[in-house]
């Protein structure tokens, strides 16, 4: 018997519903990474702290004037969720509670009325309940989730706005990288960084990706999926890859960077840690530097890297480049830990693995 949580809920939104499913038109045995979009979204405003009554709309496009400040000052902050396909044809969405908790931290970064935890819940139930003949019935794919939340008032003063929307939008995905869980070539790129302490590095925002798609893509001129980002002022710590927390096998331990305030606190990460602590295994969370990690590959104590995310899932990493340096990492193979934690998780995603902690909530 799978030990899942409730699905109770408080608000039913009203719907308007698509004349015409997209459906049928969409390739699910060849989906990539968020380049389709299921049929119905939901939309709720909120003007001087007060929300007014939500609704689930045809997925489309949406009107704000183009002053607008998340045009110009990107007030906002978003999350990435799954929900998946058990075998009987239930749905579930993964630890829905632990991304609300994330997203609510991230809003009052970002100055932003955070969003009630029951308009959350409701209305990603209510909207994947609707579209869930959109989660696909594959143990490598779907559903992905995208609630997000954006600042409207119109004017160009630099202050925090009067207005919000909260949007959640959803697509069927397969892999995150085009190598599927083949592993990935990762680089340093210490001229560049992502966040520093203070700023807004922990919290999920889209100047944080904007500003890493420079590096990003230099490091994929130079035949590299992502960056791996180091610390902003030793620039010697390894911290995260822009889609994913890091992990490391280094003496035996699985060792992470501990959350120092520049690094995303995900998800996945913490499904790992808590797996890992279950397994008996000795889990580390704290500052790795670049060099510890090149000495490692070199005197063969360094056996796996991976890094975890909702969008990778495990992606594991055969070889990181640092200033002409390399680490090499298992032959460019999947490692045992990076195995057992995928086919775990993803056991746990699609039914197959009893939920240790009430992680899912079937629909
Ligand atoms: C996710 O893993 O869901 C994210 O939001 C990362 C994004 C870069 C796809």
């Amino acid at each position: 018997m799978l030990d899942t949580k409730e699905t109770s809920v408080s608000s039913v939104f009203p719907v308007e519903h698509i004349e015409e499913s997209k459906r049928p038109e969409i390739d699910f045995a060849n989906l990539r990474f968020g380049d389709v979009f299921a049929d119905h979204m939901f939309e709720i405003r909120c003007r001087n702290g007060e929300w007014s009554a939500g609704q689930i709309m045809p997925y489309g496009p949406i009107e704000m004037m183009p002053s607008a400040n998340i045009l110009h000052y990107g007030q906002g902050s978003f999350e990435g969720m799954k929900a998946f396909r058990y075998k009987d044809g239930e749905v579930n969405i993964f630890r829905i509670d632990d991304h609300y908790q994330r997203f609510a931290n991230s809003c009052k970064r970002m100055n932003i009325p955070v969003v009630p935890k029951e308009v959350f819940r409701d209305s990603i139930v209510q909207l994947v309940d609707l579209d869930r003949s959109w989660v696909p019935d594959d143990h490598y794919k779907a559903l992905y989730l995208r609630p997000f939340v954006i600042a409207t008032e119109e004017f160009l003063g630099v202050k925090p706005s009067r207005s919000y929307r909260f949007y959640v939008i959803t697509g069927p995905v397969g892999s995150y990288y085009s190598e599927g869980i083949k592993p990935i070539r990762l680089t340093t790129m210490p001229d560049y960084v992502r966040a520093v302490k203070g700023g807004v590095g922990d919290a999920k925002v889209p100047g944080n990706y904007a500003a890493s798609l420079k590096p990003t893509q230099i490091a994929i001129d130079e035949g590299y999926s992502q960056v791996l980002w180091l610390d902003a002022m030793e620039r010697k710590y390894v911290e995260e890859v822009g889609a994913m927390n890091m992990f490391f096998m280094l003496n035996g331990k699985l060792i992470t960077s501990a959350l120092t305030g520049t690094i995303l606190p995900g998800v996945t990460r913490k499904t790992v840690i808590e797996l890992a602590k279950k397994w008996g295994m000795d889990v580390e969370e704290r500052l790795i530097s670049i060099d510890e990690l090149i000495e490692g590959s070199k005197n063969g104590t360094l056996t796996e890297a991976f890094g975890s995310g909702t969008a990778a899932v495990i992606s594991p990493v055969g070889y990181i480049h640092h200033k002409g340096q390399a680490i090499e990492l298992n032959q460019e193979k999947m490692g045992p830990v990076a195995e057992k934690l995928y086919n775990t998780i993803t056991g746990i995603h699609h039914g197959n693995v009893e939920d240790p902690a009430g992680w899912c909530t079937v629909i």
